[in-house]
């Protein structure tokens, strides 16, 4: 609940075409501002105004984040409801509202063709582009003891890329699967598998954001490295929370911030790390428990080295709240 100034200043920033389609946008995922400036046809400073407006009125976040500034909807429940209720009152079928979402398939299409034909590209080099940043070593044993020795019967990588974390993990359950968008990265995965003959684990092609996973199948999911290259990293922690059981692990491994802005344009990255706040923020909202959290400082004396951080979380008992507030 907010108070009546509160309501007032929410209504009257939403009270704007262009505002009210941008917060439409942004209940359903982030954009950074220059790929938002290009979907609404504005020019960037009318867009930054309109933004501001927004944010001033706490409906919508924004932050920095080396060179690109991203904007989303506000994480706070009430502000979510009532945009959410706002909102609700458009047709689903309003040209405007299908116009937005079509421009926004497209830019998100074009985003993840880059970071597809990045790792089109770099599919046979990955296992080494991977140890480039951190020290493998220690991150394998730390993703190990974060899975726990519990017996387990589907483990689910998301981003298998060549399927070394399959390999790793192939002794702590019954049946493993990675799934992955990227055909080449599978192949080389194959391989591996092949090649270890490890008959418990296979790879599939899919989508992180709608997996082909039942409600409730998964003991154990893990997302390693592959946060970073997705533009809406929520979505995905939703979508895995969603196949998890009652109780079941989500192991994620990715980089603490950082300010190697490089990496955007020589290796698809989208963010910059994450911080330990932002993703426990989001395991709770798909009602996932935190389990515990770990860095890896970087390793010294290697240039670009990175800190490596995992969060661990349990989904809880009851259902898993929806972080969408529309569709
Ligand atoms: C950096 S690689 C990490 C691979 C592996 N987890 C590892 O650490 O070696 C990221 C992987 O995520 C995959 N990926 C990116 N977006 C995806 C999506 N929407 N659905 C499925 N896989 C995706 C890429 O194809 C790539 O293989």
């Amino acid at each position: 609940m907010g108070s009546f100034d509160d309501t007032v200043a929410r209504l009257k920033a939403a009270a704007e075409p262009t505002r009210l389609r941008i917060l439409r946008l942004l209940l359903n995922g982030e954009f950074n501002v220059k790929d938002l400036t290009q979907l609404l046809g504005q020019s960037q400073p009318r867009v930054s105004r309109h933004i501001k407006l927004l944010a001033e009125a706490g409906l919508i976040e924004r932050y920095q984040e080396g060179s690109w500034v991203f904007v989303r909807g506000s994480a706070d429940p009430a502000v979510r409801k009532f945009a959410g209720s706002a909102l609700s009152m458009i047709a689903g079928s309003d040209p405007q509202i299908l116009r937005d979402r079509e421009r926004a398939d497209q830019i998100r299409s074009r985003r993840a063709a880059l970071a597809q034909a990045y790792f089109d590209e770099n599919a046979a080099e990955w296992d080494r582009i991977r140890s480039l940043h951190i020290a493998e070593h220690d991150v394998e044993e730390a993703i190990l003891a974060a899975l726990g020795t519990g017996p387990r019967d589907l483990l689910l990588d998301l981003g298998t890329g060549t399927g070394r974390i399959l390999e790793l993990a192939s002794g702590r359950a019954r049946q493993l699967v990675g799934i992955d968008s990227n055909r080449e990265m599978l192949k080389c995965a194959r391989v591996r598998l092949d090649e270890a003959g490890l008959t418990n684990c296979s790879v599939r092609l899919a989508d992180i954001y709608n997996l082909p996973f039942a409600e409730k199948s998964a003991d154990t999911v893990l997302v390693h490295q592959v946060l970073h290259f997705l533009d809406n990293p929520r979505a995905a922690l939703a979508e895995a929370a969603r196949v998890l059981k009652p109780g079941g692990r989500l192991v994620i491994v990715d980089f603490a911030p950082h300010n190697l802005e490089f990496l955007r344009e020589e290796q698809a990255h989208v963010r910059l790390g994450f911080a330990s706040a932002e993703i426990a923020c989001w395991l709770g909202e798909c009602g996932i428990g935190s389990g515990g959290y770990r860095e890896l400082p970087a390793e010294a004396g290697k240039e670009n080295a990175l800190t490596v951080a995992i969060w661990t979380g349990e989904r809880s008992k009851t259902a898993a709240k929806q972080w969408r507030a529309a569709s």
